[in-house]
């Protein structure tokens, strides 16, 4: 029989326990009520340790793979998955460079204290300004999205006077989650340069004096269960490095395969989230051999997860506010495993939602949540949760299970929250962002500011 009141470590962070005194959800040993006490709901909050120990468990394994087929491998963490100062810090010190894709994302990492030569610096539509801070700082790698940007990052190093390193994204038709993979590489979106244009723009970037191409780059999708997509790109964009060695008289220094490794948000993806140190293997594997078959040398190879290293260590606490029963129909029960033998559905409503998180109403993604303040024997009851924006997608939790005695003044945690949450967040509704509290060893620290409405309204500029 399930326990509704089991605390799936597949998806917490592995702090997360049950207090076997209070029954009340721990994290980072603290409970969860303290925490909501302390520093209000919702509330994000960030297990170090557990961000910690998945950067580490991720360079060491792709570390280790790469080194073991005869090369080397450098990982970036991708900012955009959630960056503040403290976190920037913790992933220097865990041995990551980081990859920042605006002029805001760079201002955190410098504020940090992050070397700007271990910054890589992203986006499809740099400003002349933004361009010019990161040459002017030295930025390691500035990743160019589009033909014009290799004029304008040329300008700027040749008035900073130095040699801006350069990679060239390319995109490769491979799109992670489709079944087919495009037959050429001409895909309708914004990202990177065509594959069939590879050769020919990398050569017009190596001619420029103040630019020092350093290799290519390809990122193919989010949420990557398995190597298929991996050992397409690769295979492809290796095709594209044969070539080039070939034109430039010299091998591509490297290869940056990007970020997108999955996590499991359910317990229902637990089992197929990929394990890092197998996927860590077959990308070694699948890259020494494409570079047998071409006979070219192996490049140096680099990686920028973003979500797979901060997704599972994040969980947001929340306030239940209201809870409205509704009766289903036959046919909103359909083709829904878990709506079998109920006939209603609670709808249990929070103090937050699609403002503190969109990735149910911009993907349709779904999440776990659990009963944080307590546990309970009472029979489980299918639930939705919502938020308390004024959409009827604002949902936190598509469907679950919880115990039926859920009430007003309960706390619920939601698992997974890391990542693209709080940096996707808004003020819709002029509701304030949360804060954003670590975690550790019985230690809460506020890392991120919550608003408040003062500051929202403050906003407004009045003539009165
Ligand atoms: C260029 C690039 N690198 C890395 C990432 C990080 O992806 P993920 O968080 O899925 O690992 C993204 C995400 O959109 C990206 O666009």
């Amino acid at each position: 029989m399930t326990d509704f009141n089991a605390i799936d470590q597949r998806v917490f962070p592995p702090t997360a326990r049950r207090g076997r005194d209070c029954g009340q959800l721990k994290l980072g040993e603290i409970r969860a009520t303290e925490l909501a006490e302390q520093f209000g709901t919702p509330l994000y909050v960030v297990d170090e340790g557990a961000a910690r120990g998945k950067a580490r468990a991720i360079r060491e394994a792709l570390q280790r793979e790469f080194a073991r087929v005869g090369t080397e491998a450098t990982v970036y963490y991708a900012g955009k998955a959630f960056l503040c100062v403290e976190v920037a810090r913790w992933m220097v010190e865990e041995g990551l460079n980081i990859d920042v894709a605006s002029g805001g994302e760079l201002a955190v990492a410098l504020t940090a204290g992050v070397a700007p030569s271990q910054i890589g610096f992203h986006g499809n539509n740099k400003s002349d300004a933004e361009i010019a801070r990161a040459v002017a700082v030295g930025v390691g790698t500035l990743i160019v999205d589009s033909e014009q940007e290799i004029a304008r990052i040329a300008a700027a190093a040749s008035a900073a006077g130095v040699r801006q390193r350069v990679r060239l994204r390319i995109n490769s038709g491979v799109h992670a989650g489709a079944h087919d993979f495009l037959a050429t590489a001409h895909e309708d979106q914004k990202f990177g340069l065509p594959l069939a244009r590879a050769v020919e723009i990398a050569s017009s970037i190596a001619a420029h004096e103040s630019l020092d191409f350093a290799g290519l780059h390809c990122h193919i999708g989010s949420q990557i269960f398995s190597s298929e997509a991996f050992r397409e790109s690769a295979r492809r964009l290796l095709g594209v490095y044969a070539e080039l060695a070939e034109v430039l008289g010299a091998p591509v220094p490297e290869l940056n395969l990007g970020g997108g490794f999955g996590i499991a948000y359910t317990a229902a993806q637990a089992d197929s989230a990929p394990d890092i140190a197998v996927l860590a293997a077959q990308l070694a594997d699948i890259v020494a051999m494409t570079c047998g078959e071409l006979g070219v040398v192996l490049p140096k190879l680099a990686f920028e997860p973003g979500r797979s290293v901060i997704g599972q260590a994040g969980v947001t606490l929340y306030s239940v506010g209201t809870t409205k029963p509704v009766q289903l129909s036959g046919s909103d029960a359909a083709g829904d495993p878990l709506d079998l033998g109920y006939d209603s559905r609670l709808y249990i409503s929070v103090d937050g939602g699609m403002s503190d998180n969109a990735r149910p109403a911009l993907y349709g993604a779904d999440y776990h949540a659990v009963l944080a303040n307590r546990a309970s024997e009472a029979a489980p009851a299918l639930v939705r949760v919502v938020g308390k924006h004024c959409e009827s997608g604002d949902i936190v939790v598509q469907r679950e299970q919880l115990p039926g005695d859920v009430a007003p003044g309960d706390l619920l945690a939601v698992a997974a929250t890391g990542a693209y949450c709080w940096s996707l967040s808004s003020n819709y509704n002029y509701v304030p962002r949360p804060p954003v509290v670590a975690v550790r060893d019985g230690e809460a620290r506020m890392i991120v500011r919550g608003e408040t409405e003062d500051e929202l309204v403050a906003k407004s500029v009045s003539f009165a």
